[in-house]
């Protein structure tokens, strides 16, 4: 045998016993999304290198350290996104869709990182993104976190904790800045390696350290929302004040930096204790600034990304798993007539009763076997197409799940006879809409 070829670490396949639960949780997002006025957008998986240094920033670990960025055939620098705000905002600039124009976006798809795998992070991995542009006040801000709330409510996923913090403009961040360097020039010999690095490029993202040894350092930090500017203290405290009043509970977390660049003012993050470190299922933040960093007219927006294998998981774990769909009628022939005619009279109900899954048997096989994977496909009832039957104008009926005996129905009411036996197994129609 030629020797088989290894999947990439880090990168998943999906496969058909999982798919229920993904398009479940797809299903719900979508809709609610929908409600909310949210419309979806598809943009490329790959883009200009130049764009993600640009929106993301040069010191960010995920620019740093994580891309997937090649050449392409023609020289030019590419990269798989690493996640999906850049690109839209790109292709609003692009397509000329600012102009002072609203926009309420969403976009679901796969992202790259060269991450470390390990369980709830990898290095493709799915997310629904969610972008608000246009909109510079903390109604927005208010609503687009009440929707994940609602989200959570609807998958049946409880324990998340919302995480929010204000980063101020970028100004009163510089003015933080500056004060934060002095305290941890300070603390310099107890700084890992990794954070000595971030001192010199983003020393805010030394607050995001995970390092057990940096945990004191960090708490003794000065804190940035005690340097706000006054319009973003305003801001925040109206956010805090609109998910008060419905009802969302919030955590102050004045440590909450994020580990892109764009941000300012609102951050938030939604955590799980359950995922162990990979605790982010949602996470966000306003970005006023980008869509002028990136050419477009300056334009404030903000925005989220869920991570799809984690809520998955949190749906799972909450005995949510949805099966994959099953056929409802398992379509077994027998002999040579019936072989040449299976397919004619099952296309024909196909059309007829474009709402049940009938899954006709291919590939030949005794009777015995039929009925095997017809018991296997879960399927409630057995169509049985014979030689014999055919001879007489008829189709036999078997209810698989239940000790009802075997009927028959002339082939010219067949689908009315099937529609009859589905609503008698399933005590109504067809299972899958
Ligand atoms: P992010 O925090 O980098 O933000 O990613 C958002 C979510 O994607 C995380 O909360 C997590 O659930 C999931 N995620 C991130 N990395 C991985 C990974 N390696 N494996 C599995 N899941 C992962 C953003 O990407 C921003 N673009 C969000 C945003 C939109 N901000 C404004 N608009």
């Amino acid at each position: 045998m030629a020797e088989q070829i290894q999947p990439i670490r880090g990168m998943n396949d999906v496969l058909p016993s999982e798919i229920g639960t993904w398009q479940h949780f797809e299903a719900c997002t979508r809709e609610l999304l929908g409600a909310y006025g949210y419309e979806e957008i598809r943009v490329p998986v790959v883009e200009h290198t130049e764009l993600f240094k640009r929106a993301i920033g040069e010191h960010t670990d995920v620019v740093g350290k994580e891309m997937y960025t090649f050449a392409d055939r023609g020289g030019e620098s590419l990269t798989l996104r690493p996640e999906a705000t850049a690109g839209i905002v790109r292709a609003l600039i692009s397509n000329g869709l600012l102009r002072g124009q609203r926009h309420k976006l969403w976009c679901l798809g796969p992202m790259f990182r060269h991450e470390a795998p390990q369980a709830g992070r990898y290095r493709q991995f799915w997310q629904v993104d969610v972008e608000a542009v246009g909109c510079p006040g903390p109604d927005v801000d208010a609503e687009l976190i009440a929707l994940g709330a609602r989200l959570w409510g609807r998958l049946g996923i409880t324990g998340l904790k919302l995480q929010i913090n204000s980063l101020g403009t970028p100004d009163s961040r510089r003015a933080y800045r500056a004060r934060l360097l002095e305290y941890l020039r300070a603390h310099a010999a107890r700084l890992d390696a990794d954070s000595q690095r971030r001192l010199a490029g983003n020393p805010l993202r030394v607050l995001d350290s995970k390092h057990p040894d940096m945990q004191e350092v960090i708490r003794g930090a000065p804190l940035l929302t005690e340097h706000l500017d006054t319009e973003s203290r305003a801001h925040f405290e109206a956010l805090c004040a609109m998910l008060r009043a419905v009802g969302v509970s919030y955590e102050i977390n004045p440590r909450l930096v994020r580990g892109l660049d764009y941000y300012n003012r609102t951050v938030f993050e939604w955590i799980t204790p359950s995922t162990g470190a990979q605790n982010a299922v949602c996470s966000g933040g306003r970005y006023d600034g980008l869509i002028a960093q990136l050419g477009g007219e300056a334009t404030p927006a903000i925005g989220f990304a869920m991570g799809v294998e984690r809520l998955v998981a949190l749906v799972q774990a909450a005995g949510g798993t949805v099966p994959a769909p099953r056929p409802d009628v398992y379509v077994v022939v027998s002999g040579p007539q019936a072989e040449a005619q299976a397919l004619e009279l099952v296309e024909r109900l196909r059309s007829e009763r474009p709402r049940v899954r009938f899954e006709l048997n291919l590939g030949g096989g005794n009777f015995k076997a039929q009925f095997r994977r017809a018991d296997k496909s879960g399927a409630p009832l057995a169509l049985i197409i014979g030689d014999d039957e055919l001879a007489r104008g008829v189709v036999a009926m078997k209810p698989l799940r239940a000790e009802s005996g075997q009927s028959e129905c002339p082939i010219v009411r067949l689908a009315a006879g099937v529609d009859a036996a589905l609503a008698r197994v399933h005590g109504g129609g067809p299972a899958a809409p």
